[in-house]
């Protein structure tokens, strides 16, 4: 890990029109790790990964991606710097094989022999995807959609991944498969920038996370304090834990 983080933004303010989303927001991302940003139902964390993705401006501060200022550039700029993304509710093309899914997440990139070895690596790594690489993406299920959106990000080849919500609306048996996902990519080498609700689970893989309440981050630490704290379970996380 080097000092400089991946991802930084700085007192960041965002609107939509009139209405403030986030009040000075402060986040950092390092090298190599795993941050959950956590916060209940309207707190901005969508908000947070369209600012870092592009799709939002803000209206003061900074958003930094590798030393780079982001803020304010075309999302196919931020994806070429090697920003990866897993949108909400997936956004797979439901119309697009499974295999065509895939390579649109290589669009952008020009080394088509590393492309083809990440095709294949995708491959192996989803045994499920492999099997259905003919089949149309909508009639895939929620956790198939979920594995082919995580693939499709992979094969950018980004630095980092932002995930919105990745175990929502899944099955127990997915939601464990997609964490244990989550941790191999990290763990081969991918920065995980992740929104979750469902604190418990983000921070079980977690190395740090932030809780954003009405716009202001209201707590940040490290996963294991964050779950262990009896008064931010009682208080931002719905009181499920110890
Ligand atoms: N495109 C938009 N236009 C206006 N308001 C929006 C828009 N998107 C989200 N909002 C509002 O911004 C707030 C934060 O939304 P969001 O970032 O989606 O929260 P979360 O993902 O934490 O549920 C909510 O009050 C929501 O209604
Ligand atoms: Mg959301």
């Amino acid at each position: 890990m080097t000092t400089q983080p991946l991802l930084e933004l700085q007192h960041v303010d965002t609107y939509y029109g009139p209405v403030q989303v986030h009040f000075d927001l402060n986040v950092r991302v390092l090298h190599g790790e795993i941050v959950c940003l956590l916060g209940g139902n309207a707190s901005g964390k969508s908000t947070t990964m369209k600012l870092i993705l592009g799709l939002v401006k803000p209206r003061a501060g900074h958003v930094f991606f590798n030393g780079v200022e982001i803020s304010g550039m075309a999302t196919p700029q931020i994806i070429r710097l090697g920003m990866g993304s897993v949108p909400e509710a997936r956004r797979i093309f439901s119309n697009m094989t499974v295999r065509e899914n895939l390579l649109m997440g290589a669009y952008h990139r020009r080394d088509r022999q590393a492309v083809n070895d990440d095709y294949e690596r995708m491959l192996a790594l989803f045994p499920r995807l492999k099997e259905r690489l003919g089949q149309r993406g909508g009639v895939l299920s929620g956790g198939e959609q979920q594995m082919l959106a995580i693939g499709r990000a992979l094969m950018g080849r980004p630095r980092m991944i932002c995930m919105d919500e990745p175990t929502m609306g899944l099955s127990p048996a997915f939601v464990e498969r997609v964490l244990e996902l989550i941790q191999t990519i990290n763990q081969q080498g991918t920065t995980i920038f992740m929104v979750e609700q469902n604190a418990n689970l983000a921070l079980q893989i977690a190395h740090r996370g932030y809780v954003l309440q009405n716009g202001h981050i209201v707590l940040e630490g490290a996963a294991a304090e964050l779950l262990d704290s009896r008064a931010i379970q009682d208080a931002y996380l719905g009181g499920q834990g110890t």
